[in-house]
């Protein structure tokens, strides 16, 4: 087909504002899938995706729509997802910037569409569930019209649920997103994301910018210079449908029979092996910012965590691990995330997918700290040195959205967070607040904070700004005279003292009491600065003694003390049960 006849865009916007449940209209108002095979949220086919009800991968469509084929991403909505949404957004000529009418403009709305905005992309404004009636619609409209710089009658009404507006949607984009442009004489495409299967190898999901692909051809990967046959290329109509070539302004996908996922790097160009033409710009790379060292439960499961994390990685490119390992917890990996709810994903993963127990460390972000030999970036607090002469953090500009009643509530978080530089701005009837915060406050749950108090109607988005020197801290904490390095933080300096006192409080109420006593201890700079005890749980061995056998009694509380003794004993030198479930707890404030 002529690019003049195709149309390739996303569907944009704030987490659980409605993209795919609207995309799941467009799925059946294009006769794409039919009514009986539509699952709700048809695109979201990861099994976390359809409990958490989040787009964590986005899935191409291709749907045919009158004379004309129109090619939908579907994205993330999520902060820690921006480097999928930009990888989409490269891949097309316009979005829909959607927006839930009874919410308004959320943080991420904003994010995206400052990204769709600097990716030169045509915006669509759509507000989606009309059919709740929602008392702010007209005022949503204005807000959305006044941040596209458009007039409110070209803000499209929708619902996702009924069907409503989904028609003038589809010819709005038809009529506004421009189509593809003709390429030059080379053979590009962009490879904007790809999966691994067990049979044809990697699969590149990719954007044709000029020329042409066909089956017959061999392919060439400009950044990693690495070559092969194409095994089969085609369309998502949404399944894999082969076809003969991938034109020009096409999005499809190439088979590469690759097992070596190292081989395919997301943002890499492809073209013909006959004819090498140049890269296409360049994505980058993903950048993980959250590192959390995973042990398994049980010993014997390292190796089967080390294929989970592999098979992970195959369809998540984002996700990088190495070994770790620690004398409490044995072996283990170490793992690099785009962000807490990218980690908390993969947890989840780790558990439902392959049945993983896992104890995990406190996450955390990379320092770079300057000694005596230089500077070094640690990723694993318990590499941090005791003594140092610079340590830098990395920090966010965040952004966050809040009716204005909740403005002081915001503010007052900086008592707990290292908020600063706090920027205010009036949005409608909401505010803009912006302010600047280390990464690890942030994945210290101050996402749940903000809910909590601003009771849901807050929103957030965050972008890296790069790095800041602080007075920073070791905290470690020992359970029974070990460190356990799962429990190793780094903290403002300040800080230290009262979350020392606070962390072995909470532990000894959270850590299950063994027959023995437990000694808690918390050390920084050196020295011991809070400890508490676990006791001893009591069994009552002389409970079924009735009456006055004292001496019987006496006997068996004698014989049980001894038996502590030796526990005691051998409980100093075994494995300290930690509970996964502990970090999370210890990690509210
Ligand atoms: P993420 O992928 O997590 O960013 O979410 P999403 O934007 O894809 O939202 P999703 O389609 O999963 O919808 C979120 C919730 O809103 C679901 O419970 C939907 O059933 C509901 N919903 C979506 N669209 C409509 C609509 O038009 N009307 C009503 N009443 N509910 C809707």
């Amino acid at each position: 087909m002529d690019t003049k006849n195709i149309r390739n865009f996303v569907i944009i916007a704030h987490i659980d504002h409605g993209k795919s449940t609207l995309a799941d209209r467009l799925l059946e108002a294009t006769e794409t899938v039919s009514e009986r095979q539509l699952q709700p949220q048809y695109l979201d086919q990861l099994e976390s995706e359809r409990e958490r009800g989040i787009t964590i991968k986005m899935a191409p469509v291709r749907m045919i729509y009158q004379d004309y084929i129109l090619n939908l991403i579907d994205t993330p909505g999520h902060s820690d997802f921006s480097y999928e949404v930009s990888r989409a957004l490269a891949a097309v000529e316009g979005a829909v910037l959607l927006v839930d009418a009874a919410q308004g403009i959320q943080a991420q709305t904003l994010a995206n569409f400052e990204a769709a905005k600097k990716a030169g992309l045509k915006i669509i404004g759509a507000v989606t569930k009309i059919d709740l009636k929602p008392a702010h619609l007209e005022d949503t409209i204005d807000t959305l019209a006044d941040l596209l710089e458009v007039d409110a009658s070209e803000i499209i009404k929708v619902s996702g649920k009924t069907g409503e507006g989904v028609e003038e949607l589809l010819s709005h984009i038809i009529k506004d997103i421009p189509a593809p442009q003709a390429g030059s004489e080379d053979n590009q495409a962009l490879i904007f994301d790809s999966y691994y299967d067990e049979h044809k190898g990697v699969i590149a999901f990719v954007r044709v910018f000029s020329g042409r692909f066909d089956p017959s051809k061999t392919i060439q990967f400009v950044a990693t210079n690495s070559s092969t046959k194409i095994k089969e290329l085609g369309y998502f109509q949404p399944k894999y449908t082969p076809s003969k070539q991938l034109a020009n302004g096409e999005i499809g996908y190439i088979a590469t029979g690759i097992k070596d996922p190292n081989q395919i790097k997301i943002g890499d160009t492809i073209t013909l092996k006959e004819k090498p033409a140049t890269a296409l710009a360049d994505y980058q790379e993903p950048q993980p910012v959250v590192f959390v060292s995973f042990y398994p439960q049980d010993n014997n499961d390292f190796d089967n965590l080390k294929q989970a994390l592999a098979k992970l990685q195959l369809n998540d490119s984002s996700l990088v691990f190495e070994p770790d390992s620690s004398e409490l917890l044995g072996r283990g990996f170490q793992s690099g995330f785009l962000g807490q709810l990218h980690f908390e994903i993969i947890a989840e993963r780790l558990a439902k997918e392959f049945d993983l127990e896992t104890v995990q460390s406190f996450p955390s972000v990379q320092y770079r700290v300057k000694t005596r030999s230089g500077m070094e970036d640690i990723n694993s607090p318990k590499d941090f040195p005791d003594e140092y002469i610079e340590a830098q953090e990395p920090m966010v500009q965040l952004e966050i959205i809040a009716p204005s009643e909740y403005l002081g509530g915001v503010m007052s978080l900086a008592e707990v967070f290292r908020l600063s530089d706090f920027e205010t701005e009036n949005l409608g009837n909401r505010m803009l607040i912006k302010a600047k915060l280390p990464l690890a406050d942030l994945i210290s749950d101050f996402d749940d904070k903000l809910k909590s108090l601003s009771e849901g109607y807050a929103s957030l988005s965050y972008e890296l700004i790069g790095y800041q020197t602080n007075e920073l801290e070791k905290l470690e904490i020992l359970v029974a005279g070990f460190v356990v390095p799962g429990l190793t933080r780094i903290l403002p300096k300040d800080r230290v003292e009262r979350e020392a006192r606070v962390t072995v409080e909470k532990l000894k109420e959270l850590l299950p009491r063994q027959q023995f006593k437990q000694a808690l201890q918390a050390k920084a700079h050196g020295q011991i600065i809070a400890r508490e005890t676990i006791p001893a749980f009591r069994k009552d061995v002389t409970g079924y003694l009735y009456g006055g056998d004292r001496t019987r009694k006496m006997k068996l509380w004698k014989k049980q003390q001894k038996g502590k003794a030796r526990l005691q004993e051998r409980a100093d030198k075994t494995q300290v049960q930690i509970p996964a479930s502990i970090f999370k707890e210890l990690l509210k404030k």
